[in-house]
């Protein structure tokens, strides 16, 4: 399956199960506690905490998101690891005060399993360490072996920010096998071997500024499938890098810098990936109305696209170079982002 494949199979999905397919929002978010839409739930905010009415019980999005400040911040990682970007894709099922953990977990499940096709025998669950009905739901209602879910604090709890909403969470592990690190699950194991690829977010308290939670109007659910990961296992191939989209911009930044791939060192690699990652993150935050500047979002484009130059640079470029990756962003996501071109 290609990421286009990908991105229908989930929204139809989600569709036949009473989900009114939302949109992607801009990734300049109304909710001011947040730089950039981080997570599909940050458009879904007002509904999670009863400050408007939800307008439909379930939705289900495909949502671009920029993790590159404030507390969602993955920047230095790019390029150095096998599975985070700047920019990416979230594919996410809600439910607003709808279902809850059994139908969240079932679901996932099936769509994992069954229209992926992924092989179950190499997927982990995590859950937070109180959670014994979501565990119970894995193990009697899914059929996961106990040995294979694992039980975790903080990385099962899931905050949109230092307020919002927030509440613990189960995630979606893939065994990469025992080329990729040790093993041990998601909880010992390697960070590169055992993937995560999909967040539960069982959705319950608000977080306040002053340190307090209150319980959410309702229990809702919000879920976030990273559409690259998953293409980087549908593939079969070790990271995002060598996923069919990211490839294409990834063979342009080779072809603009003149660095022959197969000869490069993986210093270069890494300043390749920089460009491939950092030209989508640009663009899109550019289409959507960002400015490069001195101060909040406008300040960390700028700084993206600081690193992305000094990156052609150390690859030996010492002429503009931005705008030739903006057209191969363009041929390589208008189809999904026609407001792209
Ligand atoms: N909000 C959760 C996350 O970002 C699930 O979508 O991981």
């Amino acid at each position: 399956m290609k990421a286009n494949d990908v991105r229908r199979a989930f929204t139809e999905f989600f569709v036949e199960r009473g989900h009114a397919s939302q949109p992607s929002a801009s990734l300049i978010p109304h909710d001011p506690t947040v730089l950039f839409t981080v997570a599909g739930m940050v458009p879904m905010k007002p509904y999670l905490t009863g400050e408007e009415p939800a307008p439909w019980p379930r939705a289900v999005s495909v949502q671009k998101c920029v993790r590159a400040g404030g507390k969602h911040n993955d920047l230095d990682e790019i390029g150095r690891t096998s599975r985070h970007l700047t920019f990416f894709e979230m594919l996410g099922n809600f439910s607003l005060g709808d279902y809850f953990k059994r139908e969240a977990i079932t679901w996932a499940w099936e769509f994992v399993t069954e229209v992926l096709g992924l092989d179950p025998e190499r997927l982990w669950v995590t859950v937070h360490v109180s959670d014994d009905e979501a565990e119970a739901i894995w193990r009697d209602e899914v059929g996961v072996p106990a040995e294979r879910i694992q039980r975790l604090e903080e990385d099962n709890y899931w905050r949109m920010g230092d307020t919002g909403p927030c509440g613990p969470s189960s995630e979606i592990f893939y065994d990469k096998g025992p080329d990729l690190g040790a093993d041990g699950g998601p909880a010992h194991g390697g960070e590169d071997r055992f993937v995560e690829f999909w967040n539960l977010v069982f959705m319950q308290f608000e977080q306040h500024d002053d340190g307090t939670q209150s319980p959410l109007p309702k229990p809702s659910i919000d879920t976030g499938l990273g559409l690259e990961r998953t293409v980087s296992l549908l593939q079969g191939v070790d990271s995002v890098w060598e996923t069919d989209e990211l490839a294409s911009l990834l063979a342009a930044a080779a072809t603009l810098t003149a660095v022959d791939v197969s000869t490069a060192d993986e210093e270069q690699l890494v300043s390749l990936r920089i460009l491939a990652d950092h030209a989508r993150s640009t663009s899109m935050l550019v289409s959507d109305g960002v400015f490069p500047s001195n101060e909040a979002r406008g300040y960390v484009l700028r700084r993206i696209l600081r690193r992305a130059v000094r990156h052609a640079f150390l690859l030996g470029v010492d002429e503009p170079l931005m705008a030739g990756m903006v057209d191969a962003v363009v041929a390589v996501m208008g189809d999904a982002y026609p407001e792209l071109a």
